[in-house]
C-alpha cells in the first residue's frame, strides 16, 4: 500500500501496480476504467454496449437507482453525467449467490474517489419499494436484470413505482415479427446455459408491460441487429450449439417515461 514514510516510493508506477494486483485479485463483470490506466477485466465490454442505452448526456440534478448495480459501471457513470443522488442496488451479484463479489463494486467506487457519491444498498429487485429505498428517483436503469426473474411483472411494477421520470429497461427479446405480445419461457438452463435466465419477451409485450405499470410513453432505441443474430447464429452453430437458440435471441433497450 501506499505509504506516507519518505523512504518509500509513492511514485504513480506503484500505485498503479498496487491497483492492478488488486484488481487481479478480484472477480469482474464491468470493464471499469481506473486512474494509472488500469481497466478491470470484465466480461461485458461496457465502453461498446453504453453508446445502445441512449442515455441522456446529462443527469445535472436527478437522483438515480440502478437495479442490479453489479460492479457498479453504470452508477459510477451516473456520476460523470452529474447525477446529485445515486443509489447502486444489488444482492444476486454481492451476497454469493453468482460469481460476482460486493468487494469489487467497493474497490472500484473507492479507487475512482467515488465513496461519498455513489450510496449502496442490498435489495433484492422484488423487494423495491419507495419505503425500502427511502424514496423514489428520477432516473431508473433497469439494465440485464429483467431476464433473470421469476417474476419480472411484479419487477418491473415495482421498478416503476421507485421511477419518478425516466426508466431505462435493457433486456433479452425474441419473437418481434409476431403481430401480437409474446414471451418465451427459459426452463433449466437453455438460454446461455445459465440457469437464472427465465424469460424473453417480445417489444410489443414490454411496451404493453411499461404502460400496464404506469409509463405513459415509451420509445425503443436499440434492437440487436439482424445481421449480427445472424453471424452470432452462424459461430454458435460451429461451436456445435443450436443455430435457432442464438438467432432469435436478440438485446433491446427501452426508454419509458411518465408524464
Ligand atoms: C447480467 S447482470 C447485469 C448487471 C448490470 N446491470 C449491467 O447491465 O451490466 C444481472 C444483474 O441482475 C442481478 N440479479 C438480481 N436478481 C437476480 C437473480 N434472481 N438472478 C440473477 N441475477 C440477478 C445480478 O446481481 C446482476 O447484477
Amino acid at each position: 500500500m501506499p505509504s506516507n514514510d519518505p523512504g518509500t516510493d509513492t511514485s504513480s508506477g506503484d500505485i498503479t501496480g498496487d491497483i492492478a494486483s488488486q484488481v487481479a485479485a478480484l472477480p469482474w463483470y464491468h470493464s471499469i476504467d481506473l486512474p494509472g490506466g488500469v481497466t478491470t477485466p470484465g466480461v461485458v465490454h461496457n465502453a461498446r454496449v453504453i453508446p445502445r442505452l441512449r442515455l441522456p448526456e446529462s443527469y445535472a440534478g436527478k437522483s438515480v437507482l440502478d437495479i442490479g448495480a453489479w460492479d457498479g459501471y453504470y452508477s459510477f457513470d451516473a456520476v460523470r453525467r452529474g447525477a446529485g443522488d445515486v443509489l447502486a442496488a444489488d444482492s444476486f451479484s454481492w451476497d454469493g449467490r453468482g460469481w460476482g463479489s460486493k468487494a469489487s463494486f467497493e474497490f472500484a467506487r473507492r479507487t475512482l474517489g467515488l465513496d461519498g457519491r455513489v450510496r449502496d444498498q442490498n435489495i433484492d429487485p422484488t423487494e423495491l419499494s419507495p419505503d425500502a429505498l427511502g424514496g423514489t428517483f428520477d432516473i431508473v436503469l433497469l439494465l440485464g436484470v429483467l431476464y433473470h426473474l421469476e417474476d419480472p411483472i411484479g419487477v418491473l411494477r415495482r421498478a416503476a413505482n421507485c421511477c419518478n421520470e425516466l426508466l431505462v429497461l435493457e433486456t433479452e427479446s425474441t419473437l418481434n415479427w409476431l403481430r401480437f405480445p409474446a414471451a418465451r419461457v427459459f426452463p433449466g438452463a437453455e438460454l446461455n446455459g445459465d440457469p437464472t435466465n427465465w424469460y424473453q419477451y417480445n417489444e410489443r409485450a414490454l411496451v404493453g408491460l411499461l404502460k400496464e405499470v404506469g409509463f405513459t410513453s415509451t420509445t425503443t432505441v436499440y434492437r440487436y441487429p439482424l445481421y449480427r443474430r445472424f453471424a452470432r447464429a452462424v459461430r454458435d452453430r460451429i461451436k456445435g450449439k443450436p443455430f435457432r437458440a442464438a438467432f432469435y435471441s436478440s438485446r433491446i433497450v427501452i426508454h419509458a417515461r411518465k408524464g
